[in-house]
């Protein structure tokens, strides 16, 4: 099952190879741990995996969205309650923690507990004890904790939002899942294996699709600020909204062009926008050769030009020697 499970986290990158290590390890260590990283990093998927490679694996897995507690009830929530604790208390509960037992609690967006919340998990990681609210009796249990933020906790520190003894108890197994930006060709990879897994899904509704390379190409380009989610669903809305069976979008590789024409043309506007325009002409006209198979006639006509105003964006871009190459292996 572990292994399952830790198939889940794709990328075979270096940068992804030392991340799975890292949990491999840690999973064997009984320890807290504290999983920073940008949103849609894959840091829920990093802690199920820890879970599921550790010996805890047949116990519970808790994830707690701390974000989404009210605040008045995170801790009746984590710890449990007695009855007639507060007015809608009518019954005793056990509380997310006691549900655990055995297992592992993951507290997501850990960010967002009040200083009150993070007193009380901070008492409970102390020394593995804590109350039901209302409730005198000191209580035991046996979880494991994994915490996940994508927020600055030390700057937070700073600003006095989070406890900095809260944190270097946290912090005791610190994971940092990077942004796919950095991971190398893992978008490529991802990419792949989401388009396949929709191939598969919608197998005998819809013909198998594909990727164009300059669409791979500008995967690659790209710098995901959504990360493996923003990616997944991408892929999902070009294959589900995209009639041709290669699939070549223009976005979001498009949107990070103009980021960057502006970026290194010094924010120029003009310039920036000649860059951008440059680059889609290169790209339509990169398109519409591959179509023609490097005849320039037909790509041409495709393209709604004259032959000899195709031809000379042909020039202009160096894209003479493919469309003669190809030419030359297909014939006129
Ligand atoms: N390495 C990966 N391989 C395959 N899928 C991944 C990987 N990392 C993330 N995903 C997928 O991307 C999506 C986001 O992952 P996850 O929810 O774990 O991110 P997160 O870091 O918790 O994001 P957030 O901070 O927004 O809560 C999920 O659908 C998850 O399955
Ligand atoms: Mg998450």
């Amino acid at each position: 099952m572990g292994d399952a499970l830790e198939l889940n986290l794709l990328g075979s990158s270096p940068q992804f190879a030392h991340v799975r290590a890292q949990i491999r390890r840690i999973a064997r260590f009984d320890v807290t741990v504290l999983i920073g990283g940008e949103t849609g990093t894959g840091k829920e998927l990093g802690a199920r995996a820890v879970h599921y490679l550790s010996g805890r694996a047949n116990r519970p897995f808790i994830p707690v969205n701390c974000g989404a507690l009210a605040e008045s009830l995170v801790e009746s929530e984590l710890f449990g309650h007695e009855r007639g604790a507060f007015t809608d208390a009518r019954q005793s509960a056990p509380g997310l923690i006691s549900e655990a037992e055995g297992g592992t609690l993951f507290l997501d967006e850990v960010d967002t507990l009040s200083l009150k919340a993070q007193a009380a998990l901070l008492r409970f990681l102390q020394d593995g004890t804590y109350r039901r609210v209302g409730g005198t009796q000191t209580r035991r249990t046996n979880v494991r904790l994994i915490a996940a933020s994508n927020a600055n906790l030390e700057q937070l520190v700073e600003t006095r939002h989070f406890r900095r003894d809260l944190l270097y108890r946290l912090m005791v197994m610190p994971l940092v899942m990077p942004p796919l930006r950095e991971r190398g060709r893992d978008v490529v990879e991802l990419a792949r294996v989401f388009l396949e897994r929709l191939n598969q899904q919608y197998h005998g509704d819809t013909p198998r699709k594909c990727f164009h390379p300059d669409l791979l190409a500008g995967l690659e380009r790209y710098t995901w600020p959504g990360n493996v989610r923003e990616l997944e669903h991408f892929i999902q809305r070009e294959y589900l909204l995209c009639d041709d069976e290669v699939l070549n979008a223009f976005l979001p590789c498009d949107r990070k062009l103009a980021q960057d024409a502006v970026v290194t043309q010094g924010g120029g506007f003009k310039q920036a926008k000649a860059k951008t325009i440059a680059e889609f002409e290169r790209r339509f006209v990169q398109t519409m050769l591959d179509r023609a198979q490097g005849n320039i006639s037909r790509a041409a006509r495709m393209a709604g030009q004259d032959r000899s105003a195709f031809s000379k964006l042909v020039h202009k871009y160096h894209l003479a020697n493919q469309a003669e190459r190809e030419q030359d292996s297909t014939g006129p």
